[in-house]
């Protein structure tokens, strides 16, 4: 048996843990494991390095992926997808471990139909998979956006400004509610609702009028705001047509600044909390998934994801955990809750 193993669009605390688990496993059992370079890019065009017990020691603790990652995204190129399964076929790899999120399992889950077996792995910082508790990277990126806002605070405490902060999150605000509830926020802006400029300046002149001169403001920079345009940084988008975003919390300070006559700053913390050594949290979780994921490799299944189910790892169809899953109302009511 030889497996192999990619990671595919943005990285995140827990890559190379599970990567290290799978491998680990893997060899236990006596199979091959194979490291595909740089996501499905190292399929397209191979570039591959051998794994084995002894080259993933040391990686339980170090962020990114040792295996690279891109977007690259096999059906927009020409004959994409028959040079992956081909190159799948040359390399005598008879399962993958996709390690990514909807982009990179949405992949993985329409080569099945050509012939791909293949396990799913939930990474994302984004929280964005459905039927699983939590995508691993998440808790990583929350620890490091509170760490980042509680110094942020002081700050905008001792200066009697508002502070905005911005935190990753396309379509779904998750980082920003976690951060946000986590950090005692008094504004929290995502994707899921709209939200009226106004009323948030509302909220910043009622704490003013009440002599709390800090507020904090965490805003997810997928955010929609009524009356603000989104922030694309650029008009590129990448091959999955995802535009970068990128800018919403200088708008908001600006804004803020000019309707409250409150001195506002903006603080983008953008990729710092998707890089570093993951959490506590997401190492173990990661491990455990590399572990189930050659289990059921081993028990021959396929177009499955291990996900997080009331603390167990169990199966669950890729085609169900694609569905986006976004921050549910009664946590977004508590992260707007106290201000
Ligand atoms: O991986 C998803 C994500 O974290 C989004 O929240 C964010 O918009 C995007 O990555 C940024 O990706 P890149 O590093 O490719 O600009």
């Amino acid at each position: 048996m030889k497996i192999g193993i990619l990671s595919g669009g943005g990285d995140c605390g827990g890559i190379n843990p599970l990567i290290r688990a799978a491998v680990r496993r893997a060899n236990d059992y006596g199979y091959q494991v194979v490291g595909i370079k740089r996501g499905w890019a190292g399929l397209m065009e191979p570039d591959t390095v051998s794994l084995d017990y002894d080259s993933v020691a040391d990686i339980v603790s170090m962020g990114g992926t040792i295996l690279l990652t891109s977007r690259t995204n096999p059906f927009k190129k020409e004959g994409g997808p028959e040079k992956v399964m081909e190159n799948v076929k040359k390399l005598g790899i008879d399962w993958l471990i996709a390690i990514g999120g909807e982009d990179t399992q949405g992949v993985a889950h329409r080569l099945a139909s050509r012939g791909l077996r293949f396990i799913g792995a939930p990474k994302t910082m984004d929280n964005d998979l459905s039927e699983t508790d939590v995508t691993f990277g998440f808790d990583s990126a929350v620890n490091v956006a509170v760490e980042a806002i509680d110094r942020i605070k002081t700050t905008g405490e001792s200066h009697e400004r508002v502070m905005v902060v911005e935190v990753m999150g396309r379509d779904s605000g998750w980082v920003a509610a976690h951060a946000g509830i986590a950090c005692g926020a008094h504004v929290v802006l995502t994707p899921e609702v709209t939200v009226d400029l106004d009323s948030v300046c509302r909220t910043i002149e009622a704490r003013r009028k009440a002599g709390k001169k800090f507020s904090l403001v965490v805003a997810a920079e997928g955010a929609r705001l009524g009356n603000l345009s989104q922030e694309t940084l650029g008009q590129k988008v990448d091959e999955f047509g995802h535009p970068r975003l990128g800018g919403i919390s200088a708008l908001l300070a600006e804004e803020i600044t000019k309707r409250t006559g409150s001195e506002a700053r903006e603080v983008v913390l953008g990729h710092m909390i998707r890089g570093g050594p993951p959490s506590a949290f997401d190492r173990v979780y990661a491990t455990r998934l590399g572990v189930a994921a050659v289990e059921l490799i081993k028990e021959g299944k396929t177009d499955l994801m291990v996900a997080l189910r009331g603390g167990s790892i169990v199966p669950v169809p890729v085609e169900m955990a694609l569905k986006s899953k976004t921050v549910d109302g009664e946590l977004l009511r508590i992260a707007g809750g106290f201000p």
